[in-house]
């Protein structure tokens, strides 16, 4: 395993009195060699807490975590692991293609080879032209392509990403998922954290859902989502006897002699269309609708009401 972690948990305590707060509470998972892993929660839910204890940037409170078999913090970790932090800052005064520099001689890139690197990298983020411009005059956007890059500079074998979407448009977004699928064709490894639930659909090998600071769901979306159809959305253009043909689903749009149902499952729709073809209609599309992420995110969420934000562990007494 890559990374790995055993009970992983961590308690802030906050206020003059103390009051704990379990941001993350007994987290275990593993993330084998070459995956792309979804770390998927909502606000609050204790993923840049999990992150920052996989960077050693703070200490767990309980259990333990590991990056190649090593203990964290070890020195395997800070050589082979690019880091992008959920809010990236940067000497401001410094141009992209310095603040790279700079990057890649603290990451202990060879010098030989430092220049051609950063040129790469802030072509492949897409900042090439703004390479020469100071980085305090960089939106926010193009700030996260540049950390992306930094993240990227010592040519890591596993990336740990915090919301690499946050901040970026369409177009950046895109870029930033084939990215990652790039990465992933060269061998290396991909955790990332994010809120955008089709950037993880289409990108993920496997997905670890954390609410309230504990992992809920962990695996394949394929074995998360309910596989059974939910729901047939079925258009037809319904015409005189078409119309009572859709009468067994709710009607959710109407535009002129189109018409749009929703059945509740596949036979009732079945049935609706073999009335419809009867009835002289013609059916124009028949659309089954199964569980999203979203849909399964929700419903956990629901699920779990009470748990929806951190825990609240007993005050620290004295
Ligand atoms: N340094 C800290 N001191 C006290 N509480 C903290 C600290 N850092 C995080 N927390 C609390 O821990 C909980 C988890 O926060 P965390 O930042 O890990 O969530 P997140 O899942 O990354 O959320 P988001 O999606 O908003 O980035 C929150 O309740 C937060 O207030
Ligand atoms: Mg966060």
């Amino acid at each position: 395993m890559i990374l790995r972690t055993e009970g992983l948990s961590k308690t802030f305590e906050v206020g003059v009195r103390r009051r704990r707060v379990e941001a993350v509470s007994d987290l275990t998972l593993s993330v084998p060699e070459g995956e792309i892993f979804g770390f998927v929660g909502p606000n609050g839910a204790g993923k840049t807490t999990t992150i920052k204890m996989l960077m050693g940037l703070i200490f767990p409170t309980r259990g333990r975590a590991f990056l190649f078999d090593a203990p964290i913090p070890s020195a395997e970790a800070k050589a082979r692991c690019g880091y992008l932090p959920e809010h990236p800052a940067f000497h401001e005064f410094l141009t992209g293609a310095e603040a790279m520099q700079l990057f890649a001689t603290l990451a202990g890139v060879a010098s030989a080879d430092r220049r051609r690197r950063c040129d790469e990298l802030l072509g492949l983020v897409g900042l090439a032209d703004a390479a020469g411009r100071q980085v305090r005059k960089y939106s926010k956007g193009m700030q996260q392509r540049l950390g992306l890059a930094q993240a990227l500079v010592a040519d890591p074998a596993v990336v740990v990403l915090d919301e690499p979407m946050s901040g970026l448009d369409p177009n950046g977004r895109r870029e930033v998922r084939d990215l990652i699928l790039e990465l992933r064709a060269r061998g290396k490894t991909v955790f990332f954290s994010t809120h955008i639930l089709p950037d993880v659909e289409t990108l993920c090998d496997r997905v670890g859902i954390v609410i309230g600071g504990r992992l809920r769901d962990v695996g394949r979306l394929g074995e998360l989502l309910s596989p059974r159809v939910q729901a047939v959305e079925v258009t037809a253009v319904a015409g005189a006897g078409g119309e009572a043909a859709l009468a067994g689903g709710r009607v959710i749009s109407r535009d002129g002699e189109q018409v749009t149902a929703l059945f509740d499952g596949e036979e009732a729709a079945q049935e609706a269309v073999g009335a419809l073809a009867r009835g002289g209609g013609r059916l124009l599309s028949f659309t089954p609708h199964r569980e999203t992420l979203e849909d399964f995110f929700l419903r956990r969420l629901k699920e779990q009401p009470a748990a929806s934000g951190p825990g609240e562990a007993a005050p620290v007494s004295g």
